[in-house]
């Protein structure tokens, strides 16, 4: 099958990007050779729904030297890098992902993966397990998902019977969650806001809506870079968290009119809507870091605003008929990957090891799992944490056996 990307001329570059995000992940490297000689996935065909990245083609490469055949579409229609897409097309990986997909392309693509008829199904946000069950294809003996907001998409419909395969919860993986969401997004939304806007975090008023992993991650960092945070959160248990670690927490009608930057990071809809829209001050930003484009009301923003136009590859500028300006920053999707390169290689060496181990996994059992939302089995998740500890250098202790025998009894 052909790949549809936007210019394969662009794959040395890719190439390049790609073996330098591979530096950063020896784990999944490691792995790698283990699956060149082992060859767990030989003769297996997988369809995967991820951001193009560089640290994705390392896990693609890494599926296809395990002897699986790979069908790749993007999960976002802007997050693919397009030099990514050429070298993996010239590696060849079946691909269908460029940036700057319309919507109906972005689903198109996810079609061309299911047309490939794969038996397993590496997903990021359930788009394409979902397309999937909607065709009533019976190809698939398994999948994994990668993000909260897929987990929880999943879990709704195994809860209603609609699941027909096991599904990994790969970010129910503690060296996934804990890592990739909160160093991470932590890192990589700030990131991406920063190249789209040169903005001085020192001194603004940074509001971060939720306070899940994603949101306590760029919490903690816009902090460590002297911003002012207020936190918004609806779980009364995080808000007391987050106002213990030192964070001003308020419901988002109080903080729209005070914040230089909001980033969203709940999973949720219209955490930013129409009312604390019409509060935001002159030159407020708007980003968001949850993985679907509902976090910001661009409905309401687009009726409040009496004019818009680009200034920027990656900021549109509202005028609202006050006079008011908002600044929105990567159409209101993933700031990370609209406005960057997503995560740090060496924090997707964690969460990309697990998806490789639960494809293993799912290759070699699927077929004894019930058709629900599993964990990530605890000896992989174990392991990836020994082997990046490892990977660093860093040594840790082991229980002696009078420690063992100790916490073994109860007098
Ligand atoms: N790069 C590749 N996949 C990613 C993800 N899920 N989040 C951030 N960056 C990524």
């Amino acid at each position: 099958m052909e790949s549809k990307i936007k210019d394969i001329g662009l794959w040395p570059k890719g190439k390049e990007r790609t073996e330098w995000a591979a530096h950063q992940m020896p784990v999944l490297l490691g792995i790698r050779r283990r699956f060149q000689k082992d060859r767990p996935l030989k003769g297996i065909l997988v369809g995967a729904c991820l951001h193009v990245s560089a640290k994705t083609a390392n896990l693609a490469l890494t599926l296809r030297d395990g002897g699986a055949e790979v069908f790749l579409a993007g999960s976002n229609p802007i997050s693919t890098q397009d030099d990514i897409a050429a070298y993996l097309a010239q590696e060849g990986v079946h691909i269908f992902a460029w940036r700057g997909e319309t919507e109906m392309e972005y689903f198109a693509n996810i079609e061309q993966v299911l047309a490939g008829t794969p038996q397993l199904l590496i997903d990021d946000g359930a788009d394409l397990t979902i397309r999937y069950h909607a065709k009533g294809a019976t190809s698939v003996r398994g999948g994994t998902e990668e993000t909260t907001t897929g987990v929880t998409r999943l879990r709704n419909m195994a809860q209603e019977g609609k699941l027909r395969f096991p599904v990994i919860a790969v970010n129910s993986a503690l060296t996934k969650h804990l890592f990739d969401n909160r160093y991470g997004t932590g890192q990589s939304a700030l990131d991406g806001v920063l190249r789209a806007t040169n903005l001085l975090l020192a001194g603004s008023r940074v509001v971060v809506c939720g306070y899940g992993w994603v949101g306590r991650g760029i919490a903690w960092r816009a902090k460590g870079m002297g911003a002012r945070v207020i936190v918004t959160e609806i779980d009364p248990i995080k808000s007391l968290e987050a106002l213990m670690d030192g964070f001003e927490v308020m419901p988002i009608a109080d903080a729209a009119s005070l914040g230089d930057l909001f980033i969203t990071a709940t999973g949720n809809t219209q955490v930013i809507g129409k009312h604390a829209l019409e509060r935001l001050k002159d030159g407020a930003i708007l980003a968001n870091a949850g993985h679907f484009n509902v976090e910001i009301d661009l409905e309401a923003l687009a009726l409040l605003s009496a004019s818009r136009r680009m200034v920027s590859e990656h900021i549109e500028e509202f005028v609202f008929a006050d006079g008011r300006h908002a600044y929105l920053l990567g159409s209101g999707r993933l700031v990370n990957l609209a406005c960057g390169e997503g995560h740090p290689a060496g924090v997707m060496d964690l969460s990309f090891t697990n998806q490789a181990l639960c494809a293993e996994y799912l290759a070699l059992g699927a077929t004894t799992l019930e058709s629900k939302v599993h964990p990530v089995p605890k000896d992989i998740d174990l392991m990836v944490a020994r082997l990046k500890l490892e990977s660093l250098g860093v040594h840790i202790d082991s229980l002696t056996e009078e420690q063992k025998t100790y916490l073994d009894h109860w007098e």
